[in-house]
């Protein structure tokens, strides 16, 4: 091969080097394009580690999805105004919202007031049980099926992680509360038992007695209502 023969061989190689690397570059600048921003704030968008998984019931009007602790205290404000519920510290529904998200359910409204509210956790000593420690459902919002709704998504989240009991308190004269669970344990085809658990000795004189319901076991997923997809 002459010398320039090799010189026009060594040009075309850069070239084609050179147009190589600007593909690269594009793609490169294609992808991060696409990428999200990376803003780990608060206003940033959620990871995947932290991301409230958000779902629509079939009506369109609500979303579910986990609390966060901004709105702790709207629970607080709806905690008070349900009536019928042993209301704690604004701080203890702050609390809440950051440690027990995972195993509480929200209904959010379509500019995001709270419609409803489900708060639970996993007893400690006892993990196949789901303890449902609060419901509390919007006066405008009663009567809907929403309670159940809730406390279907709650409990079909929890007997994918291995529970198999759903256990609350009801004071004897709260006939929606009661009717709530019972209606719960037909839809699953579970038992339903009840005794008190603490009466006023524990609770001072005036409380209603705090009667547990448990229901279980629960054989599979708990039922979803309306076909609606769980978390
Ligand atoms: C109890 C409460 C959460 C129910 O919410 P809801 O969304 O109206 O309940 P749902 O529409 O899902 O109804 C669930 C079941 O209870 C029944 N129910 C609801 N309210 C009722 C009432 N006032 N009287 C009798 N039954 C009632 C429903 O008919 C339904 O039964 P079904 O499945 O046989 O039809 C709501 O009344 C509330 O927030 N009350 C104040 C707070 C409270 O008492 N919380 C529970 C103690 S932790």
């Amino acid at each position: 091969m002459s010398r320039e023969a090799v010189e026009r061989k060594i040009i075309q190689s850069e070239l084609h080097n050179i147009v190589l690397a600007d593909l690269t570059i594009g793609v490169f600048f294609a992808t991060v394009d696409r990428m999200p921003s990376g803003d780990a704030s608060d206003a940033g968008p959620k990871g995947p580690a932290t991301q409230v998984r958000e779902t629509t019931d079939p009506s369109g009007d609500l979303s579910f999805g986990s609390p966060t602790p901004a709105d702790g205290s709207e629970l607080w404000n709806l905690a008070r105004e349900a009536g019928n519920l042993d209301v704690n510290s604004r701080y203890a529904y702050l609390l809440w919202c950051r440690d027990f998200a995972d195993t509480s359910v929200v209904a959010r409204g379509p500019r995001g007031d709270i419609a409803g509210f489900i708060t639970g956790y996993r007893r400690p000593d006892a993990p196949d049980v789901y303890f449902v420690w609060q419901v509390a459902v919007a006066p405008g919002h009663r009567r809907r099926g929403l309670a159940r709704h809730m406390l279907d998504r709650a409990v079909h989240r929890m007997c994918s992680n291995g529970v198999r009991f759903v256990e609350t308190t009801v004071t004897p004269d709260n006939k929606a509360s009661m009717r709530l669970f019972e209606s719960f344990a037909e839809a699953n085809g579970a038992d339903l038992t009840r005794d008190v658990l603490f009466s006023e000795r524990e609770l001072g004189a005036g409380h209603e007695p705090e009667v547990l319901h448990r229901i279980g076991p629960i054989e599979g997923p708990a039922r979803v209502l309306d076909g609606v997809l769980p978390d």
